[in-house]
């Protein structure tokens, strides 16, 4: 039975060639913008200059250097930049980092009851936010069509996501040109992880939920279909706007609606990245396939289903379970992205330390809140 759900999305979605200049419409007239951007990629490839275009009329603020998984350190100082120019808009133009980066700014400039990182990314006390909207340059992270960001503190090296339902893009622009210049790794990287959304809520029991599961299953063979691809030509426009809009509706809510979620793989993938740096969707590629082993007798329905509706594969249930586990392996691989946590210098202290750091929280995670501390610890022995 699906169980019951609300759905709210109120992003608009503003997809295809030449858009970036459809942005001007969708901002305020009479806004101060600031444009938050990375390390300098929209400079190279066209981006920023038509973005400066599109916001001719507009005064502009801007403010560059947010790195891939966003520090708070950093992105205080786009905060005190913001309230010093009193901003009434922010615009992101980039991968997710900047975007997710940008829904904290837009948090923190007008919080004043304290830390920031205590109160917005840890208590998740989130009241107002200034409004925002996204030129996306990087199909992965479906950050452009939901609520959520994920945020660093180099500090403490702790990675915890944030949502608010203030923290929805009013618009996100998708021009698939903008992705032509990635590199091949970071292509990789986003068909990898809008996989692994789809993974998370796809991936646990099945409860007859038709909609969801043949949605979720039909976007897994895009991106199976299209990932190869990208990598071996991205500027095939037709590729790269399957892989963009792929990577949106896997994490713009729909494929959640009503179906239980798993997520222990992105909360584990997280201590990773907080802890040795690693890419976020190589972080996944090390956790996933070892815990659909571990809990395969728990998932074993989905496992089958998945097996025969994504892969096309035949055989005995045990079978099945088995290739559903090889393809996924299979899969990452085809990528040039390694399943193994010892590629990426992940080692027994790493997992000591993420067992210690879930205990702290007292934090379960998977579908049926049994990815115990101890759980993850076993999940992640047989990674390396
Ligand atoms: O910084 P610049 O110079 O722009 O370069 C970036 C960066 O080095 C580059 N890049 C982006 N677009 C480009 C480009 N280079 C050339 N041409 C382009 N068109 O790519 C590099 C990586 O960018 P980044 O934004 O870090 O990648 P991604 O979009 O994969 O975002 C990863 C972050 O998103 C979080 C991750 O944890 C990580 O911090 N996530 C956010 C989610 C959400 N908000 O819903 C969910 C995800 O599960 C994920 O956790
Ligand atoms: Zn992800």
């Amino acid at each position: 039975m699906i169980n019951n759900f609300t759905y709210y999305n109120p992003v608009k979605v503003i997809f295809g060639k030449e858009t970036i200049a459809l942005i001007a419409k969708n901002i305020p007239t009479d806004a101060k913008v600031m444009i938050t951007y990375g390390g300098g990629s929209i400079f190279k490839n066209g981006v920023y200059d038509q973005v400066k275009v599109a916001l001719t009329s507009f005064e502009v603020v801007e403010f560059g250097g947010i790195e891939p998984n966003p520090t708070y350190e950093t992105l205080m100082k786009a905060v005190e930049l913001g309230r010093i120019e009193k901003i009434d808009f922010i615009l992101s133009v980039g991968g997710g980092s900047v975007l997710d980066g940008t829904k904290f700014i837009s948090a923190a400039i007008p919080f004043s009851e304290g830390n920031e990182w205590e109160n917005i990314v840890k208590a998740k006390r989130i009241k107002a936010a200034i409004p925002l909207g996204a030129v996306l340059t990087l199909p992965a992270t479906g950050s452009e069509m939901n609520s959520g960001a994920v945020i660093s503190k180099a500090e403490t090296k702790e990675k915890f996501a944030m949502s608010s339902p203030l923290l929805f893009p009013k618009f996100s622009v998708l021009d698939p040109e903008t992705t032509f210049s990635l590199p091949k790794k970071q292509i990789a990287n986003g068909a990898a992880d809008a996989f692994t959304h789809v993974m998370e809520q796809y991936m646990t029991y099945p409860i007859g939920a038709m909609i969801q599961d043949q949605f979720a299953e039909s976007v897994l063979r895009t991106l199976i279909s299209v990932g190869p691809k990208a990598l071996e030509n991205q500027t095939d426009y037709d590729t790269m706007s399957n892989l963009m809009w792929a990577a949106t509706v896997a994490l713009n809510g729909w494929i959640s609606l009503g179906v239980p979620s798993d997520w222990a793989t992105h909360q584990i993938g997280h201590e990773l990245t907080a802890l040795h740096g690693v890419d976020h969707a190589r972080t996944l590629a090390v956790v996933l396939p070892h815990l659909m082993r571990y809990k395969k007798e728990n998932k074993r329905g989905k496992l089958i289903q998945y097996a025969k509706n994504v892969w096309n594969e035949t055989g005995t249930d045990d079978d099945l379970v088995e290739k559903a586990i090889t393809n996924t392996i299979n899969f990452y691989e085809s990528l040039g992205i390694p399943t193994k946590g010892s590629v990426y210098g992940i080692n027994l202290d790493t997992i000591k330390e993420i067992k210690t750091r879930f205990t702290e929280r007292g934090v379960v995670y998977g579908e049926n809140k049994d990815i115990t501390p101890e759980a993850v610890e076993d999940i992640l022995n047989m990674s390396i």
